[in-house]
């Protein structure tokens, strides 16, 4: 017989047809009744067992956690809370599972015990919600950009340049770490290495997909990067999931309408294709507020957090702008945050994007137009700009409970204009001269951004650390699994 997933089970309600369904159990009350999950769904089928006709050694190895098999016939429940079960004439177990060593136990464990279990995590109502969730959100991400005409471009993991300037990278190399071969000066000599040069993790995958957009007009990538921040928040990973869109003759306006859109559009497929799934979510946060004081409590649920997402426009202004906010601000004029804002220049710290989007706005934020020092080389100038006080077309976007989400910008199309801005920012010009073809042939407009998945996840899931929405976070000190 075929096995039939719980989820079409529970959809297609099949009453009186015998089926074979497969999975772990999740609960097995008075020897009699198994709720049995397979991971199709976060709902569980009931399993009646005629108890006094089956082998009691059978029946003893029924525990939570294990592996089972039960042929039956479906039939309406009588008890409250399904709409169907199964009564079974036949139970196969496939895995025991001990309970005396199982690290997993049927009441609610924290979030960290898990994080140290995440080999058997999956198994967790919250945790299999999150990630059949993510798997949607990465569906929709695709849907998204197909149903647009965009391309997926597969940008490569290994290069060799540093697409964000920022130095933070994760060396790739086969040389002998004890005694690597060196050069005249002393120095490693990485021309002997596998690629012939000194290679790395992508930091981003925006640079390449320049240079498909160059052509194929609309691409998008979404692969992992890695960076070697030493960054131990709740909101970094050293290996995270990105998707870059990167679109020819897009201006920031765009980039900005086409950014607001993706987001409106994976936050509702998740409302709607999800729906299970975040129950259940919410259920884990509304219990977990309990534990904060009232006033730290949020005022909507996840459902009617990701719904105002979707049914409001994100409030636009310049960085310049946002300063004076912050400036002014109450935290501010009363020392409150970490990092006072003293004026123009410098650059946002989460405190300052979280007080624009949750205490001052009260919605998501774009932020247009940074001062040219903070950012990256490849954004464009500004025109008319002060000298000193030069900005670029950037633009971040800030989430409630997240900080940025999406950073993007138009990018610079001026050969001469990108050729000064990386000799001031030292960024070697030999090694991006492909990158700098593009503004040398047919160059035009573009702009592009990056949307970081795993936020993104946190957002939707209501999770609060960015290790809980990737199944085997990497970060400092930590590459188990
Ligand atoms: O702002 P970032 O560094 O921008 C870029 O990499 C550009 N090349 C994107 C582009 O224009 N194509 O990173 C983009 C997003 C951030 O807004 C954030 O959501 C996420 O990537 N991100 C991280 N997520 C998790 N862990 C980290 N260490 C992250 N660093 C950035
Ligand atoms: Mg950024």
């Amino acid at each position: 017989m075929q096995r039939t997933k719980i989820a079409a089970l529970l959809q297609t309600e099949p009453i009186g047809t015998a089926v074979q369904v497969k999975g772990w159990v999740k609960a097995f009350r008075n020897s009699q009744f198994i709720a049995l999950n397979d991971g199709s769904t976060a709902n569980n089928i009931q399993i009646v067992v005629d108890s006094e006709n089956t082998d009691p050694e059978l029946l003893k190895r029924i525990k939570f956690g294990a592996a089972i098999g039960a042929i039956g016939i479906v039939i309406e429940s009588q008890g409250q809370g399904q709409k169907i079960e199964i009564k079974a004439s036949d139970i196969t177990i496939y895995g025991d599972c001990n309970l005396e060593e199982y690290p997993l136990q049927q009441k609610k464990q924290s979030l960290e015990f898990l994080r140290e279990k995440a080999h058997l995590r999956f198994r967790t109502n919250t945790f299999a919600a999150v990630f059949r969730i993510r798997h949607a959100l990465a569906f929709a991400v695709h849907k998204f950009f197909n149903d647009r005409g965009f391309f997926y471009l597969h940008t490569p993991i290994i290069t060799a340049s540093d697409a964000e300037g920022a130095g933070e990278m994760f060396r790739v190399t086969t040389l002998d770490a004890q005694k690597p071969p060196l050069d005249e000066q002393g120095a490693v000599d990485f021309s002997k290495d596998f690629f012939g040069r000194s290679a790395n993790l992508t930091v981003s995958g925006q640079l390449e997909a320049e240079l498909g957009a160059m052509a194929l007009g609309e691409v998008y990538t979404f692969g992992p990067t890695f960076r070697a921040e030493n960054s131990n928040t709740t909101r970094h990973l050293a290996e995270f999931w990105m998707i870059e869109p990167e679109v020819a003759f897009n201006d920031l306006n765009d980039n900005m309408n086409l950014a607001e859109d993706m987001l409106r559009y994976v936050i509702a497929y998740a409302l709607e294709n999800c729906k299970d799934d975040l129950a259940i979510l919410e259920a884990r946060l509304i219990e977990e507020e309990k534990s904060k004081p009232q006033d730290q409590r949020s005022e909507l649920t996840l459902t009617e957090k990701l719904r105002f997402v979707t049914e409001n426009d994100f409030e636009r202004l310049t960085y310049t702008e946002a300063v004076e906010i912050l400036r002014n601000s109450t935290p501010n004029k009363k020392g409150k945050f970490q990092y006072p804002i003293e004026g123009w220049g410098a650059d946002l710290q989460s405190e300052h994007e979280r007080y624009l989007v949750e205490k001052h706005f009260k919605k998501p934020v774009i932020l247009t137009d940074y001062p040219s020092a903070i950012k990256s080389f490849y954004m464009r100038l500004n025109d008319g700009t002060e000298p000193g006080k030069e900005t670029v077309r950037a633009m971040d976007i800030l989430f409630p409970g997240i900080g940025e989400i999406v950073g993007g910008s138009q990018r610079e199309e001026r050969y001469d204009v990108l050729l000064a801005k990386m000799k001031a920012m030292h960024i070697p010009e030999e090694e991006l001269y492909w990158y700098l073809d593009t503004r040398k042939f047919g160059t035009c407009p573009h702009a592009g951004f990056g949307l970081g998945f795993e936020r993104l996840i946190l957002f939707v899931t209501g999770m609060t650390n960015i290790r809980d929405v990737i199944a085997f976070p990497r970060y400092p000190g930590s590459a188990e699994f």
